[in-house]
């Protein structure tokens, strides 16, 4: 494994390009290829088993194009298919999972939110973590039904979406959160419109940095990152609508259509 070859990047869609900007932003001189399946946006509401289809799918295709690492930039693929991943492919794997550690040791008002997939929330791996902390403080947790296919369709500013999020928000100021845990990659594009709908000391929180951290610390610890010094190389490949994920990329990389 030669330590030029790209980091591969998959998500359901376009949400994971949240986490590639903070693995390019960290580590610069890393060529990566991303692949966005938005043909089969959202997983959310998929059976364990489809997740799991396409995620080995979406990972035969990043080792064949030659990748060193994956990095799942979807939860929900994440908790529903990383152990079988790790267990059946040699390359080395980096998931995402949402933040529940630090809101729930820093919440002061003994309440979190977490709004994610219902693929998500389902899965054992986040009640594991959940069962950590649900004794001490309140989890409201929250189905971000719909909000996935309004971002996929480039609809941030819209009245639909807001509404969504208005009837998602209510309960969990009812009781008070001090945390918001984005448990989806794509709900980083919602924080324009949360910070205008939420109580200034709500704090909103995703794992992206810390996906970011943890891809460079296992390449450098197998001796896979690159030391060249060539300009790297970035591609995006997504098998439905480039448009939206060129506009969120502000048109600053190389998005293709393609079939996988
Ligand atoms: N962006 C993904 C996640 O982090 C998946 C959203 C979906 O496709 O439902 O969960």
């Amino acid at each position: 494994m030669s330590n030029k070859q790209p980091i591969g990047i998959f998500d359901s869609g376009i949400g994971g390009s949240s986490i590639f900007k903070e693995i390019h932003a960290l580590l610069p001189n890393e060529s990566c290829v991303y692949l966005a399946d938005s043909i089969n946006a959202p997983y959310g509401n998929k059976s364990r088993e489809d997740i799991l289809r396409l995620s080995i799918k979406n990972t035969e295709y990043l080792i064949n194009t030659g990748c060193k690492i994956i990095v799942i930039a979807c939860n929900t693929a994440t908790t529903n298919a990383i152990d079988y991943l790790r267990a059946n492919y040699s390359i080395p794997f980096i998931g995402i999972e949402p933040a529940i550690k630090p809101a729930a040791l820093n919440t002061q008002t003994k309440a979190i939110g977490i709004l994610a997939t219902k693929g998500t929330l389902s899965s054992q791996l986040f009640h594991k973590t959940t069962d950590l902390y649900s004794e001490r403080i309140k989890i409201i947790e929250q189905v971000g039904d719909g909000i996935v296919p309004l971002i996929e369709a480039g609809q941030l500013n819209s009245v639909e979406l807001q509404s969504l999020l208005e009837i998602y928000l209510k309960p969990m100021l009812e009781q008070n959160i001090d945390y918001l845990v984005l448990g989806c990659t794509h709900y980083p594009y919602l924080i324009p419109m949360l910070s205008k709908m939420l109580p200034e000391h709500i704090k909103i929180i995703d794992s992206g940095r810390a996906v970011a951290n943890q891809t460079n610390l296992v390449l450098a610890s197998q001796d896979l990152l690159n030391t060249y010094s060539e300009i790297p190389k970035i591609e995006f490949f997504s098998n439905s609508d480039i448009t939206v994920l060129n506009a969120i990329l502000e048109n600053k990389f190389n998005v293709n259509h393609l079939k996988f």
